[in-house]
């Protein structure tokens, strides 16, 4: 008897030009472009196993061990269901193919980074549950292709199909068939900048993504001149430096973005707070650290990005990363856990 299975994993992504705000809430369909870093480390990544098999009743998914429902209507079933209609086009196509698409299909999902972290595994999650679907069913599809089908898990997850650098574009189809992730640069292309990540509180966050950004488009003015006046510029401006290693560029638009996302949280009503005192006060140390070089005649040196919550992401150029590590460590002294500073290009604790 054959034994159909496949095992994928994809990796976490952290933007750099910020995707808040859906125009469409069932197909995840954004209301800005948006880019992202993929972090290129073994220890951030999900990894998922799926099998079909002509007894498995109902389809199943278990995350780290723990078994999750699969809703009627929810983003997991839109997800497998869509994986298997690609796969009856594969067996319209080739008779003698086995009718996987009438199989269950059962999905152990997990990620081997702490959800304490506080990093959003649903990126990684559904890219690594689609792709691993993908390789069960055989499917012919590309990665871009895919990021249609892992953007409908969580928008964000289209980007984790691609390592490197990474846009989701918005597209205008009404249907959903343009919005997908397209690789800007792949990551040997720029693999100097490395990313920092400064785990300040590992607490779940108040205020989830999917409910924080249809409050944001429900109620913030300030989002609508970010959609319209600087949102395509900026994904504009950003691929430029990325495709011309220009790090200071890369540096004021990642920046920027980041601060610009939060003020629109903030011009919610009521207001979204994600970063805290210790996520401000980051800020602050990498400004300064900034200001100092440029005034003597250098470049930006890092860039702090947030998403919705008050871990920092710091961008930089891998000769910088211990200056920046020793930095941190002279304001936040209890910080002083890392173990291998030059392997930073994921997560490493710096406490809270
Ligand atoms: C701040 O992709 O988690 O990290 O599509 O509702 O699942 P849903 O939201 P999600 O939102 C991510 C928001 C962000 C910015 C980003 O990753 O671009």
């Amino acid at each position: 008897m054959s034994v159909y299975q496949a095992t994928a994993s994809a990796p976490v992504n952290i933007a750099c030009i910020k995707y808040w705000g859906k125009r469409d809430t069932k197909l995840i369909l954004p209301t800005n472009s948006s880019l992202s870093v993929t972090l290129d480390q073994d220890h951030l990544r999900s990894t998922t196993t799926s099998r079909a098999d002509p007894s498995f009743k109902t389809d199943r998914l278990w995350l780290n061990g723990k078994e999750e429902e699969i809703k009627d209507v929810g983003r997991l079933s839109t997800c497998i269901k869509e994986m298997k209609r690609l796969r009856r086009e594969v067996e319209d196509k080739n008779p003698n193919e086995p009718k996987l698409s009438t199989y269950g299909v059962h999905i152990a999902s997990k990620n081997n980074f702490p959800t304490a972290a506080g990093l959003a595994s649903s990126a990684s999650g559904f890219a690594a549950l689609v792709s691993s679907l993908a390789a069960l069913y055989k499917l012919p599809a590309t990665p871009s292709e895919l990021s249609l089908i892992s953007r409908q898990g969580s928008g964000s997850a289209c980007r984790s199909l691609f390592g490197g650098y990474v846009a989701w574009e918005m597209g205008s189809a009404s249907d959903g068939s343009d919005s997908l992730a397209i690789e800007v640069a792949p990551q040997s292309h720029w693999p100097d900048i490395h990313a920092l990540i400064c785990v300040v509180s590992d607490d779940k966050k108040g205020t989830s993504s999917t409910s924080g950004m249809q409050r944001t488009v429900e109620t913030s003015p300030l989002l609508q001149h970010r959609i319209k006046h600087v949102v395509p510029e900026r994904m504009e401006a950003i691929k430029k430096a990325i495709l011309a290693r220009d790090f200071d560029s890369f540096a004021r638009i990642t920046m920027q973005d980041s601060n610009q996302f939060h003020a629109v949280c903030l011009d919610t009503d009521p207001p979204i707070f994600y970063m805290n005192d210790v996520s401000r006060t980051i800020i602050a140390i990498i400004t300064e650290y900034n200001r100092v070089s440029v005034e003597n005649g250098g470049k930006l040196k890092a860039a702090y990005t947030y998403d919705a919550g008050p871990n920092a992401v710091i961008y930089a150029p891998k000769e910088n990363l211990k200056e920046i590590i020793s930095l941190i460590i002279k304001y936040f002294p209890q910080a002083d856990a890392f173990k291998d500073p030059f392997n930073l290009f994921g997560a490493q604790g710096v406490g809270s």
